[in-house]
């Protein structure tokens, strides 16, 4: 099978497929009589199995949103960052501290965010680098830390955080696990129960490839429980629209406290059937198998990537442009090629170039991509051998 038509290859937002664009052009529905609730349970049992979290049925009435390992999974009307902003404010208290290692930039807003809501430590490393695990570990020693936050999948540098062994850490230490999921969960091993994670958050138009502008959390009854002791003693940070306890309230009746993002819950839920038809597991195999045939094909010829080799991303892949190259290779990419690929953030802008491997992209767009970027190269004078594309993602 080939590939025709445009190749868009972006770490979110993804292509939609047509039945969650489909599902967007419902005509209007109240938002608070039973065919909401019908969406609701249906998006809420769709997260679920995102979330990597115990089946609930997709039907209104049944609780939904939660199940038998006690995490709940709670949509907000926003993109991520309004996700991950519900989740910090209504956490943690202004004098709590929290650790924050980051090696790229979102990992560096959620240090900036958890700044308005509470005391960062910030452990800053270079962008693409791994984690010192052990510098982790020493801080976690000082018993000062009331969570650490991390950003699992960075996709400003297409790095992976070990989350397994800083969730182990975190629970040897009593200290909470928090983690922007938001372009790992759907498209890469995240496991929130077995870590013992708090709090993950994830944006529907990444990995699930749903709608830009809606967002959902799981939290464990820890996270619950810490939240609603902190509005208890009235110390808790200032929040309206992202009252996490305000939603909490309507979840067991498949509602939420404000108007919701009604079509974009009906997209979203048609996104996350397609998931649930896959396999979670099937999908991460799909991403996996893209992102690794982007590593290989690319550092055979020669082009160096971001990431330490270890921890290389299979959502998304950071590739370094050879000398003399820069952005107008991707002006030419997507005019001559009809090619979608996106560019680096703040200091690493014109120097390198990002391909995404998520949401429902099929692995003949990846190759037909590859391709184009490679003939793209060669227009611009790199010297490519001919080489075998498809081999790479066999
Ligand atoms: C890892 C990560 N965190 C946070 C965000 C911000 O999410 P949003 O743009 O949905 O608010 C992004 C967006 O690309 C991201 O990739």
């Amino acid at each position: 099978m080939s590939h025709d038509g445009d190749c868009f290859l972006v770490p979110g937002p993804v292509r939609m497929a047509q039945n969650c664009l489909d599902a967007m052009a419902t005509p209007t529905i109240t938002a608070r009589g039973g065919e909401y609730r019908d969406v609701m349970a249906d998006l809420n049992s769709g997260l679920r199995a995102a979330f990597n979290l115990s089946p609930s049925q997709a039907v209104k009435k049944t609780q939904s949103w939660t199940g038998e390992d006690q995490y709940k999974v709670v949509v907000v009307s926003g993109s991520g960052t309004a996700a991950m902003e519900m989740v910090i404010a209504n956490r943690f208290r202004k004098n709590d501290i929290v650790l924050v290692p980051t090696n790229g930039k979102f990992g560096e807003r959620v240090a900036e965010m958890s700044g308005r809501f509470c005391s960062v430590k910030h452990l800053k490393y270079e962008w693409g680098r791994a984690f010192d695990l052990y510098e982790l570990e020493q801080q976690l020693e000082r018993k000062c830390y009331e969570a650490l936050l991390i950003c699992h999948n960075e996709t400003s540098s297409g790095i992976t955080q070990d989350a397994a062994a800083i969730a182990e850490m975190c629970q040897r230490h009593g200290v909470a696990l928090i983690l922007d999921g938001i372009t790992s969960v759907g498209g890469c091993e995240v496991l929130p129960h077995q870590w013992g994670a708090e709090a993950v958050v994830v944006g529907a138009q990444k990995c699930t490839a749903g709608p830009s502008g809606i967002a959902a959390i799981a939290i464990n009854p820890n996270f619950e429980k810490r939240a609603k002791i902190i509005a208890k003693q009235g110390d808790v940070n200032p929040t309206y629209y992202l009252d996490l306890l305000a939603a909490l309230k309507k979840g067991d009746d498949d509602q939420t406290p404000w108007t919701p993002a009604i079509n974009l819950s009906m997209g979203w839920a048609a996104a996350l059937n397609n998931l649930k038809q896959e396999g979670l597991e099937n999908r991460w195999a799909r991403c996996s198998k893209m992102a690794n045939g982007v590593r290989n094909l690319f550092t055979d010829i020669g082009f160096e990537l971001l990431a330490d080799r270890s921890q290389r991303s299979d959502t998304v892949t950071a590739i370094m442009y050879p000398e003399g190259i820069d952005d107008s290779w991707r002006t030419a990419l997507g005019e001559k090629y009809d090619t979608q690929v996106i560019g680096a953030q703040d200091h690493l802008k014109g120097k390198m170039f990002r391909v995404g491997s998520m949401g429902e992209t099929p692995i003949e767009e990846m190759i037909e991509g590859c391709k184009r970027m490679l003939n793209c190269f060669r227009d611009f004078n790199v010297e490519i051998p001919q080489i075998d594309v498809e081999s790479y993602f066999v």
